[in-house]
C-alpha cells in the first residue's frame, strides 16, 4: 500500500494535489469493486462528532469503518458540547488518547482547524459552514465513473454560494473541471474561496467563474448541481434566500439547455419544489443516489489511507 497520506488531516480539498485526489479516487474505485475485501482498520476506532444533523455522513462513516474491520463511535452534540462543556483543545487531546481518527461535523470551519491543530490523530471534515470535502470527493468519483474523465467537464452549480459551492469550486479547480457557479447577487461564495479556487484552477488547468444568469450558465453543461437554499444553521435566512434564488431552481427547462447526456447532481437532503423539482431530482439524468452511495466508498478510501 502507498503510505503517502497516512496521518494527514482531511479538512479541505485545497490541501491535496490533483495526483493525491486521483489516487484517493482510484482507491475508492477499488474498494467499491470489492467492499468487504479490505480489512485494513482492524482494531482501529473513529470518533464521529456531530454538532449538526446527519443521515448520509453518519451511516456511511459507520458502515465504512465496519467494512474495513474497525469501529465508529458516534458522539452527539449534547455529549461533547465542543467549546462549551470543555475546550476544543482538550476534546482533541483526550480523543487522541482513545481513537485513531476524528470525523467532525460542525459550524465554524475554524473549529475543525483547531481540533486538527491539537489532535494527534487525523481529523476529517464531515461538513462545516464553509466546506464539505467528503461530499465533493464522492461527487468527483461519481462524475468520473459516469463520464470516464474529470478534466474539461463543464459543471454548473445553481443556487446558494454555500459549503457545497465552495468545495465544488476547490475540488473542480484541482481536477481540471470548468466550474460555473450561478447564483443571485448577494449569495455568491466568499471571496477567500473563489480566489483560492482561481489560483488552483490556474495551477491545474481548470476554471472557475461566478455568474448571475442561470440560463447562460447551464447551456452545454455536462453536470448540473444544486443544493438547499438555506443550509443547516442558516434557517433564519430561508425566506430571503427562497425569494432571491427562485430563478436558479434546477427544473426541466434548465435541464433541456444542458448537454443531452448531462448528469443532475444534489448532495441531499433535497427540498423538492425549491432548489430542484421532483421531476428532475428523480428523472433520467439524476445520479443523486449514486452520489450518496459513493460517500461510502470515497470515505473508505480516506479512512484506509489516512488511518491505515
Ligand atoms: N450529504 C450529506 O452530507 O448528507 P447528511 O447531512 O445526511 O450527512
Ligand atoms: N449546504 C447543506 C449541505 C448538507 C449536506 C448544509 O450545509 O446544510
Amino acid at each position: 500500500m502507498d503510505r503517502r497520506l497516512v496521518g494527514r488531516d482531511f479538512l479541505t480539498l485545497a490541501d491535496f494535489t490533483a495526483e493525491e485526489l486521483t489516487y484517493l479516487l482510484d482507491v475508492a474505485d477499488r474498494l467499491k469493486a470489492d467492499p468487504l475485501g479490505t480489512r485494513s482498520l482492524v482494531g482501529k476506532n473513529l470518533a464521529l462528532l456531530f454538532e449538526k444533523p446527519s443521515m448520509r455522513t453518519r451511516v456511511s462513516f459507520e458502515v465504512g469503518m465496519n467494512q474495513l474491520g474497525g469501529h465508529a463511535i458516534v458522539l452527539s452534540p449534547e455529549q461533547v458540547q465542543l467549546g462549551k462543556r470543555e475546550s476544543i483543545c482538550d476534546v482533541a487531546r483526550v480523543l487522541s488518547r482513545y481513537v485513531d481518527g476524528i470525523m467532525v461535523r460542525t459550524f465554524a470551519h475554524t473549529i475543525v482547524e483547531e481540533l486538527a491543530e491539537y489532535a494527534d490523530v487525523p481529523v476529517i471534515n464531515g461538513l462545516t459552514d464553509l466546506l464539505h470535502p467528503c461530499q465533493v470527493l464522492a461527487d468527483l468519483m461519481t462524475i468520473r465513473e459516469k463520464k470516464g474523465r474529470l478534466a474539461g467537464i463543464k459543471l454548473t452549480y445553481l443556487g446558494d454560494g454555500n459549503n457545497m459551492a465552495n468545495s465544488l469550486m476547490l475540488g473542480g479547480a484541482i481536477m481540471g473541471l470548468a466550474v460555473t457557479i450561478a447564483t443571485a447577487p448577494g449569495c455568491e461564495p466568499p471571496a477567500e474561496i473563489s480566489t483560492r479556487a482561481e489560483q488552483l484552477a490556474a495551477e491545474y488547468g481548470g476554471s472557475v467563474r461566478i455568474v448571475h444568469d442561470p440560463v447562460a450558465a447551464v447551456r452545454g453543461a455536462d453536470v448540473l448541481y444544486t443544493d438547499v437554499w438555506a443550509s443547516m444553521g442558516q434557517e433564519a435566512e430561508a425566506e430571503l434566500k427562497r425569494a432571491a434564488l427562485r430563478p436558479y431552481q434546477l427544473n426541466s427547462e434548465l435541464v433541456a439547455l444542458a448537454a443531452p447526456d448531462c448528469l443532475v447532481m444534489h448532495c441531499l437532503p433535497a427540498h423538492y419544489g425549491e432548489e430542484i423539482t421532483a421531476e428532475v431530482g428523480w428523472g433520467v439524468h439524476s445520479v443523486i443516489y449514486d452520489q450518496a452511495e459513493n460517500r461510502l466508498h470515497a470515505q473508505k478510501a480516506i479512512l484506509h489511507e489516512l488511518l491505515g
